[in-house]
């Protein structure tokens, strides 16, 4: 199967040097979901923000799955390939720096975010997973050279992930290089102002980024 573009929405910062949020949203939502959060993060961000190719049932996702938190693993593998060489082909179109991008992944969107980590240990300069899932079964050793942040919240009451296995992820990301800050919040599934709130002040701190307004 060849790589297709995804559809995609880009608003430059107009600054030079501007790192660039990488938005990427969870099932059943597109690229303009997360538009209204990514402005929380920052006003000299490029924006960047995808819409996966893959349907289910009429709903947009980054990866197919084979049942609720089974992964499809060769299509989630062939996605991120196409994903990562899709950012590196639109650095040169828009241009912005392929080494300043940072994901910012709801769920389905973390996953894909997840699988970069793992396949591009490189690719992100910082990464915020919301609601992450490990990508793979059998996670492979990776040894990220950037050390980059990673920003992880999970929600405790979460139905969709198993107990336990959010912390072996962590680990997994930490064991690999990263320099990770993991959260847990009291809630489910959905994100809240919490989520939001503790993401923005990590940013804040390893990204030093303009100070959003509201
Ligand atoms: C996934 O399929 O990536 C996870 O189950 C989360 C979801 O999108 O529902």
């Amino acid at each position: 199967m060849n790589y297709q573009d995804l559809k995609y929405i880009y608003k430059p910062s107009g600054k030079n040097g501007a790192y660039t949020l990488l938005l990427l949203h969870g099932t059943g939502g597109d690229e303009t979901d997360l538009l209204p959060l990514a402005e929380k993060f920052g006003s000299d961000l490029n924006v960047l923000s995808l819409r996966g190719n893959v349907l289910e049932s009429g709903m947009p996702r980054f990866f197919k799955r084979l049942g609720m938190g089974i992964f499809d693993e060769q299509d989630l593998a062939f996605r991120t390939h196409e994903m990562v060489a899709f950012i590196r082909k639109l650095a040169t179109k828009e241009n912005f720096d392929a080494h300043k991008v940072i994901a910012l992944g709801y769920s389905n969107g973390a996953n894909i975010a997840g699988s970069t980590l793992v396949m591009y240990p490189d690719f992100f300069a910082g990464a915020v997973l919301y609601r992450p899932m490990q990508p793979f079964k059998k996670m492979p050793e990776v040894s990220s050279q950037s050390h980059a942040p990673v920003f992880m919240s999970n929600g405790s009451m979460d139905p969709t992930i198993q107990p336990g296995a959010t912390e072996k992820y962590i680990e997994w990301v930490k064991q690999s290089g990263y320099d990770v800050e993991a959260y847990e919040v009291r809630t489910g599934h959905g994100l809240t102002q919490q989520d939001l709130q503790l993401s923005v002040q990590w940013f804040q701190k390893n990204f030093n980024t303009v100070k959003a307004a509201g």
